[in-house]
């Protein structure tokens, strides 16, 4: 499986036949060096909430692929509104899908979609597990520390992907904390240094986490596991 980090909280995820994007903020990206051009084929698309800085590009690339969005109820009817293939899921709610399984995890935060009209209402935040070829990804969306990510523990993580940045978010006190209830193998920090709200130094993230790889890429990056 490649995993490429493409700046704020988007992320790519390949394996074999499965082309994954996860909150694919890139158009308008301070920190992205990719742009949509550089995914040919998105089979996928996973969006945690329906912040701007999350649902990012979501539209045009669905409609562009024909890619499946899988994101929550709210989401999944404004954007099957627009005639965008989306399949809609909620908050503890697992499926199996022909690429593996999915599983929406509850997130403290906000989820308004900002429209030509106002807000819309996003339901709730979630984060994501999901298992592609016996590989484990916990993408917690924007959310604060909680209780219940001491269940995540059970899932087996094997790389989860955390918002570090503050303010809006987990801060890198809080997100080791979350580290430590996840129990990943490794972790990837995200949500940080994008504007100047989420400055956050992932050196310091590096060195404070114990017991997990932390993992940090600059965007366009990549890993293979
Ligand atoms: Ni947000
Ligand atoms: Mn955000």
């Amino acid at each position: 499986m490649k995993i490429q980090f493409i700046g704020h909280s988007a992320f790519y995820i390949e394996s074999n036949g499965f082309k994954g994007l996860i909150d694919p903020f890139i158009t308008g990206n301070p920190l992205a060096t990719l742009t949509v051009d550089d995914f040919p084929e998105i089979t996928h698309i996973f969006v945690t909430h329906g912040h701007g800085d999350h649902l990012g590009d979501t539209v045009e690339l669905a409609k562009k692929h024909q890619a499946l969005v899988i994101t929550n109820f709210e989401i999944a009817t404004f954007l099957g509104a627009q005639g965008v293939q989306a399949h809609p899921m909620h908050i503890g709610g697992r499926k199996t899908f022909d690429f593996g399984t999915v599983k929406l995890t509850p997130a403290l935060h906000g989820s308004g979609i900002h429209t030509d009209h106002g807000i819309v209402d996003g339901g709730n935040p979630g984060g994501f597990v999901i298992t592609v070829d016996g590989i484990t990804l916990y993408h917690a969306g924007d959310t604060g520390l909680t209780m219940d990510m001491k269940l995540l523990a059970d899932e087996n993580i094997d790389v989860a992907m955390i918002p570090i940045g503050g303010n809006f978010t987990m801060d890198i006190r809080d997100a080791v904390k979350a580290v430590e209830f996840v129990q990943p193998k490794k972790v990837i920090p995200m949500h940080y240094n994008t504007f100047g709200l989420i400055q956050a130094d992932p050196e310091v993230f590096k060195r404070e986490v114990k017991n997990s790889e932390v993992i940090l890429l600059h965007p366009g990056e990549s890993i293979s596991i």
